[in-house]
């Protein structure tokens, strides 16, 4: 594993020394003292401890990570994403009243994954609940971040995690093109020349801009692969009118030090399905349910009786 220096001032020059000590976005957040510190991530965090609350009341009952997408539940479909991605361990991030249901379904092993769990207890936002994974990553050099209410059709799964663990930027952030209109409901990143279609450098990105401020039409969509300085960064971001920590924030402190960052385009065939509301579940449902080799065809005939 990586070790690391602390951001204390002075510390700066021990870093990977290049250069003239180094590039400038090493030198206001911890730095990695080792090669390994490029390597790709081993652990990824799960955040799925928030509220729900735009799909009450199902989610008082079911967690919407556990909600079933086909014969399997959201979280199921996500570990199978981060083990084809090659990634070896999970850190659940769960709150007091998820935390029973998703370790009794989960345990400390599944899918190949080892599992461990960080308990947020107030839900303070993706931002908290990714800093309550600090102490379980001390001395990895990076992660990968997958929301738990979003799940992806590829044509191999985990296919989007590789392209974003693949590389030496140490942000990598997938997204996709977003109407102009629906860009305020999502993180939008900043392309330094022209977007490329497969992989273009960033050196911002805007929680929910207004459409007229948006640096792009290409949202963030629920993967990231971030490094650890992120965590030095979250604890530097101001909490929201609502006492919300956003990670977004957290990663453009990051980007604007100069830390170097990539976004990596979903490609034609591949869709990101959200379980944060009912409409976005119901596709996301439907479209794994037509996929199912048993049940498919028939759910199709019957679509097309009900619906002619
Ligand atoms: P969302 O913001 O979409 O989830 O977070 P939410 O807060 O549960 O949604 P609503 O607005 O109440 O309906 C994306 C992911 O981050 C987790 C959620 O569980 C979800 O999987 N999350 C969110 C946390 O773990 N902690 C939080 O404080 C907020």
């Amino acid at each position: 594993m990586a070790s690391f220096i602390k951001a204390l001032p002075g510390n700066e020059e021990r870093g990977r020394a290049r250069g003239n000590g180094g590039p400038s976005w090493q030198r206001p957040f911890a730095m990695p003292l080792s090669e390994n510190a490029l390597s790709a991530p081993e652990t990824a965090v799960v955040p799925a401890a928030g509220w729900g609350t735009r799909l009450r009341p199902l989610s008082d009952t079911i967690p919407k990570e556990l909600l079933p997408l086909g014969r399997r539940v959201v979280l199921e479909h996500i570990l199978v994403e981060l083990a084809t991605a090659r990634l070896s361990r999970v850190v659940f991030v769960v709150s007091p009243a998820k935390e029973s249901l998703i370790r009794n379904r989960f345990g400390s092993k599944s899918e190949g994954l080892c599992i461990d769990y960080a308990l947020q207890s107030e839900m303070r936002g993706l931002g908290d609940a990714v800093l309550q994974t600090a102490p379980l990553l001390s001395g990895e050099s990076g992660f990968f971040v997958a929301l738990g209410d979003a799940v992806f059709v590829e044509a191999e799964p985990g296919a989007i995690a590789r392209r974003l663990l693949t590389g030496s930027e140490p942000i990598a952030i997938a997204v996709q093109k977003v109407a102009k209109e629906k860009l305020s409901r999502y993180g939008v990143v900043k392309p330094i020349d022209s977007a490329d279609i497969v992989r273009f450098t960033i050196d911002g990105i805007v929680e929910k801009p207004a459409p007229e401020d948006a640096p792009s039409d290409f949202a963030v969509a629920a993967r990231y692969r971030l490094p650890a300085t992120i965590f030095e960064s979250l604890r530097a971001v101001v909490p929201d009118a609502r006492g919300e920590i956003h990670l977004t924030g957290a990663i453009a402190a990051l980007l604007t030090a100069g830390v170097p960052g990539v976004a990596v385009p979903l490609q034609s065939g591949e869709a990101r399905h959200d379980i944060g509301n009912f409409e976005t579940y119901w596709r996301a449902f439907v479209t794994f349910a037509l996929a199912d080799p048993e049940h498919g065809d028939g759910l199709r005939r019957f679509l097309e009786e009900v619906n002619p």
